[in-house]
């Protein structure tokens, strides 16, 4: 049975506005899992209504690929580990960007052989292979720092940038030349250049700036999709690949604004490692007057306080410390106490990596506000706990100009009585810039593996305090 043309039109139309509803629902924890149940079933009736239409002509190649990757994809989502997720989604932009580049030469080729081929058509199959092809190697390449198969670290040389820029130059030219005149060569050519030039500008980016470029390759993704449905007059693709197109860059707007970069900034910086920053002047800080503070301390000032803010960063992520911070809170709201998270928008390492966590560990959402809801609460805070966050309440971001961070906007942890840090050394946070809150008359350190102090924290509570 075949689907008409109009009753597909209305199937791609409602798993669009599915599609709408799934952006939806992934704003906000509390409607992330229906968001997900409606992509799943814009998804499904995309392939139903798709599989059904007049231009399939054969079932078999088809049936078998897409067994093959569902058994591939039950796997790898059963087996996943929540750390190794940027770098499953990394794989996942490479699938589409080389399913742009082999659709788009496989177009081309049909077409030719139909004597079919014009001038916009030939436009759309360059699009779908350059855009295609740079996501595809770049993909690959953010995958392999994610997975430790590369070095995390920003790999430069001289001349990068210009060479980048003959690459792009060649493959622009090359891509209308192709346009123009439908030469194999051309498209050869423009494929293995494009492919280069996704090695060529992701290698340079340091692994701690990953997050933002697979936002970014996501974007690409999406193009590659849209300029796909262009070239196969498939409408839902053209929808979808837009909006994964507009969705990924505005994420990518979104982390760079929070982390007050520009997006060529990331691309070209070089900025920051895997390893967290470098090693600080830690004598020489201590030296400075830094305050450390046994668990004890932190513990009988928390009991007695009426509201309490705990700031995640990337250390609690290190720390696996989700599950005993959850046991804190219970603790000490059986003792009366007001407890908050206060999130960053770019705390951790990838886009709400901390409101992941937290869900992990059942902490209820009502007790995890942002940055801009949490602000105005700390003059009337008793006592910050600042579980292994470093940048993103380092004041130098507000007050000092020459700092690397200026500009980015902070959470205010220092304006209320108490602060106290969980860390295990004086090292700075992944923007290798000293936090000057550390020197503040109301804070103090604690030193130690973030689980393991806020374990002895529980320990504690339950045993009476101290
Ligand atoms: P950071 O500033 O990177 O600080 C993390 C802190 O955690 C470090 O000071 C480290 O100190 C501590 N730590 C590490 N392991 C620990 C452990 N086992 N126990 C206790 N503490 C531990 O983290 P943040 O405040 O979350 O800021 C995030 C940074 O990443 C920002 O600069 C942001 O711009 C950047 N960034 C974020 C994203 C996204 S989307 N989230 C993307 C790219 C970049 P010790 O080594 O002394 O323990």
């Amino acid at each position: 049975m075949t689907l008409s043309v109009n009753l597909q039109a209305v199937a791609y139309l409602v798993s669009a506005v599915l599609f709408i509803l799934a952006l939806k629902g992934l704003t906000h924890p509390a409607s992330a899992r229906r968001g997900n149940l409606y992509g799943m079933l814009g998804m499904l009736i995309a392939v139903v209504a798709t599989l059904m239409g007049d231009q399939v002509q054969s079932y078999g190649f088809i049936i078998v690929g897409m067994t093959l990757g569902a058994i591939i994809g039950v796997i790898v989502a059963l087996r996943i580990q929540m750390t190794a997720m940027p770098q499953l989604v990394a794989a996942l932009h490479s699938f589409v960007g080389m399913a742009a580049v082999m659709v788009a030469i496989g177009t081309f080729l049909t077409k030719r052989g139909a004597g079919e081929l014009n001038a916009l058509l030939m436009g759309e199959i360059s699009a779908g292979v350059v855009i295609g092809a740079i996501t595809f190697t770049g993909s690959v390449i953010a995958f392999g720092k994610l997975q430790g198969l590369l070095s995390g670290s920003p790999v430069k040389f001289k001349g990068q940038h210009l060479l980048n820029a003959l690459l792009g130059i060649a493959t622009l030219a090359l891509a209308v030349h192709f346009a123009m005149t439908g030469s194999l060569i051309s498209l050869t050519l423009m494929t293995l250049l494009a492919f280069t030039l996704g090695v060529t500008l992701i290698i340079p980016i340091g692994g701690a700036d990953m997050p933002v470029i697979i936002s970014m390759l996501n974007s690409y993704s999406g193009w590659a999709a849209a300029a796909t449905g262009f070239t196969l007059h498939n409408n839902l693709l053209i929808i979808v690949g837009a909006l994964v197109g507009c969705s990924g860059a505005i994420l990518s707007y979104i982390m760079c604004k929070a982390m007050n970069r520009s997006i060529l900034n990331v691309v070209f910086g070089g900025f920051g490692s895997d390893s967290g920053g470098a090693e600080s002047a830690g004598a020489v800080a201590a030296e400075k007057g830094v305050k450390s503070a046994a668990v004890e301390d932190a513990v009988y000032w928390m009991e007695d306080a009426n509201r309490v803010i705990i700031i995640p960063g990337y250390g609690m992520a290190v720390a696996q410390a989700q599950h005993a911070l959850k046991e804190l809170m219970e603790l000490l709201e059986a003792r009366g106490v007001e407890v908050k998270f206060g999130i960053h928008p770019v705390a951790g390492r990838m886009p709400g990596h901390m409101n992941v966590l937290l869900a992990e560990a059942d902490i209820p959402y009502d007790r995890v506000l942002e940055m801009d809801e949490i602000n105005p609460d700390f003059p009337s805070t008793d006592v910050v706990l600042v579980v292994g966050a470093n940048d993103v309440v380092n004041p130098a971001a507000k007050d000092d100009k020459t700092s690397p961070i200026y500009g980015m906007p902070i959470l205010e942890a220092g304006r209320a009585r108490q602060v106290y840090f969980l860390k295990r050394s004086m090292r700075p946070g992944y923007s290798g810039v000293d936090n000057l809150l550390f020197y503040q008359e109301n804070t103090s350190l604690v030193f130690g593996d973030a689980k393991d102090t806020i374990e002895g924290m529980n320990s504690a509570l339950k045993g009476g305090g101290h």
